[in-house]
């Protein structure tokens, strides 16, 4: 399989677009960065002719896969409605409406078009609801690429500090120290560390990824999301789930409601609306009426723009429980396939995480707890599966994360397992 074509696409195009990419996540790739010409379903066709199965799934946003008909039909009759009204419309009200009854904390939300985005708009209605400043976040566990926030997603081994007192890590050049004055980190996963954290009483809000996706696919553990909802209560702080990833591939209600544990807000993006750029801060009514009635500002051009409100609703009615059902099924069996398959070819490695979204971990003794965890595995390892799988015709992401959508049947699970003995064989 040759990607040479690609190759020299993104070489011309760097004359234009810096490093041929637009986004940072896009340029570590096995075999460089594709240019695609068209998705297919479970497919993906790049600018070489290639037909790869794509597990990237735009970064877990297509849990429909490339090409669902009744979200491109929607869109399709919005478009000759209009783009964008800077006004509200009906079709906005009815995504609302379904957020609302799907998800057991949106008592009331807001739409935006990105996760980083309302991520901002959940610490600042924090900060404003308790008058206080820190927003506490967890080591490896990423809420969007802007300064206040990009600190400690992926640390390296080296630059952590101790596990009981972490160190803020910037995850880029360029970011002010002063943006982390008004943050803090610990590690995941520990309650009493969560609560003694807490209990100094300067905490506005807790974000987290209720199950973390982003780094690993480490479920939380028993009683931990319960009662970092307690601790929170008892010191005052707001408790904020970022369901970016976890939103509808955890199931229709998402984590919240596969884990039962509702928290004051949360915010969704990607597979909200298969794709198109919609993403929401849900929550508390009383917290959420802040931008309306409490002063607190949220704004945006493109906020519940009426062609990405028809795809949300579109992927929506779509995402039934047969649909978790079904889909579920392949996603189980691609991954205890993948599991046994590493087992037989003698790789250590641990598998795990959810039906729709798992992970693979090479290197690893035993299933990751935290991030401190994850930092045993073999990365480098894991980057030579992902280059032999592509050559295989699979793409997965580098970070050894799995995205499976509807498309991703029988079928394209037996074409996957052949290509992972191969790949398996490859690397051992
Ligand atoms: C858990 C989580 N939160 C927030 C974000 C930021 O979302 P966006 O890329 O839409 O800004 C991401 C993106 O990958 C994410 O995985």
């Amino acid at each position: 399989m040759s990607f040479e074509r690609s190759a020299a696409l993104v070489a011309e195009g760097a004359c234009h677009i810096a490093g041929g990419v637009n986004s940072n996540f896009r340029i570590g790739m096995a075999g460089g960065p594709l240019v695609f010409q068209r998705g297919e379903g479970a497919y993906l066709i790049d600018a070489d002719g290639n037909r790869l199965i794509d597990y990237y799934c735009g970064m877990g946003a297509m849990v429909l896969g490339h090409t669902p008909k009744g979200v491109q039909q929607a869109v399709k009759e919005q478009v000759d409605k209009g783009i964008l009204y800077a006004g509200q419309s009906e079709i906005e009200f009815e995504a609302a409406r379904i957020l609302c009854e799907r998800i057991a904390s949106a008592q009331r939300i807001r739409f935006g078009s990105s996760g980083s985005e309302v991520a901002q708009a959940a610490f600042r209605l924090a900060r404003a609801a308790t008058g206080k400043r820190i927003i506490l976040k967890f080591e490896g566990h990423y809420h969007g690429w802007f300064d206040n926030i990009l600190w400690s997603t992926a640390p390296a081994q080296n630059a952590t500090g101790p596990e009981d007192a972490p160190v803020l890590v910037a995850g880029s050049k360029g970011q002010d120290p002063i943006d982390a004055a008004g943050l803090d980190v610990i590690g995941w996963n520990d309650l009493a560390r969560l609560e003694a954290r807490l209990a100094k009483g300067d905490i506005a809000g807790v974000i987290m990824e209720p199950a973390m996706c982003n780094q690993g696919a480490i479920a939380p553990a028993a009683g931990y999301l319960e009662g970092a909802l307690a601790a929170c209560r008892k010191h005052g702080a707001i408790l904020i789930f970022d369901e970016v990833i976890t939103g509808f591939r955890l199931g229709q209600r998402s984590a919240q409601g596969r884990f039962g544990v509702t928290p004051d807000l949360s915010i969704f993006a990607k597979a909200i609306a298969n794709g198109f750029p919609v993403a929401a801060i849900v929550g508390r009514a009383d917290l959420l009426d802040l931008f309306a009635t409490g002063g607190v500002l949220h704004g945006g051009t493109f906020n519940a723009q009426p062609v990405t409100m028809a795809a949300m609703v579109a992927t929506q009615q779509a995402l039934t429980p047969e649909h978790y059902e079904k889909s579920s099924k392949c996603g189980v069996r691609l991954r205890d396939g993948i599991a046994k398959i590493l087992k037989d070819t003698g790789i250590k490695a641990q598998v795990t995480g959810f039906e729709l979204m798992f992970h693979v971990g090479l290197g690893l003794d035993a299933p990751a707890k935290n991030y401190r965890d994850l930092l045993a595995s073999d990365k480098a390892l894991y980057v030579r599966f992902a280059h032999a799988l592509l050559k295989r015709g699979v793409r997965v992401l580098e970070r050894g994360a799995w995205f499976v959508s509807s498309e991703h049947d029988d079928a394209v699970v037996d074409a996957t397992l052949d290509a992972v003995r191969g790949a398996a064989k490859e690397i051992a």
